[in-house]
């Protein structure tokens, strides 16, 4: 059996998508970084296994992390997936997970890393927005790229409707890219990613005119 990790640290809702979209053969685990995260309890209504770890109760990040890595390790994940993980991770923790760390972002990376991706994409006029699905370097916001969404950007959308629409093709993506990985279909060749065997010869980009 295969094991999933699934770190999340508030709502849940890619998380959520992940739990509808797993293979009923691999275990899952949900960890969250804040114990009154409501994304705990929705995972608990999928039966999948669940822990909190407090990030409150821990002096610094090395000593967090290092006690995440212990929870983890328990479970000998084959993939971690960032689910909403509201933490920066040390960068011992990167390397010792290396190529198996993957993140869920709310922009078109390298466009817009950090926080308040969709003010920043409003506030830009940029006419293209989306998410993007990367595996997690050192470096924030910027490994290998898996999958993206675009998505269009309307003039009279706010910083809501335009996550919303983001958000629709996150829980789109994400479980995607992890049912590749889980498969065995993604290969690193540098720093790029390869596909093996994509679905009906598709593509690693969602655009607005499919999506629509
Ligand atoms: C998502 O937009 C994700 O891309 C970002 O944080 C948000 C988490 O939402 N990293 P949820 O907890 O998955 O609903």
């Amino acid at each position: 059996m295969q094991s999933l990790v699934i770190l999340i640290s508030g709502r849940g809702s890619n998380m959520q998508a992940l739990l509808e979209a797993r293979r009923h053969n691999d275990r899952i685990v949900v960890i969250s970084s804040n114990p009154q995260a409501i994304g705990l309890s929705i995972a608990g209504q999928y039966g999948v296994e669940t822990a909190a770890l407090d990030h409150r109760d821990f002096p610094d990040r090395q000593s967090f992390d290092a006690a995440l890595a212990e929870i983890i390790d328990r479970y000998r994940p084959k993939l971690i997936a960032l689910a909403g993980f509201m933490r920066i991770l040390s960068d011992s923790f990167v390397q010792r997970h290396h190529q198996r760390l993957m993140n869920i972002h709310p922009s078109l990376l390298p466009a817009f890393p950090g926080l308040g991706t969709h003010a920043r994409a409003l506030q830009e006029g940029v006419k293209i927005h989306g998410c993007t699905v990367h595996f997690v370097t050192s470096q924030l916001d910027h490994g290998p790229v898996v999958i993206q969404a675009a998505v269009p950007v309307f003039p009279d959308d706010t910083e809501t409707t335009l996550a919303a629409r983001v958000l629709q093709q996150e829980h789109r993506i994400f479980p995607q890219a992890v049912r590749w990985f889980m498969e065995d279909r993604i290969r690193w060749i540098a720093n790029r990613i390869e596909i093996i065997d994509p679905p009906c010869g598709g593509t690693e980009l969602i655009s607005p005119g499919l999506t629509k």
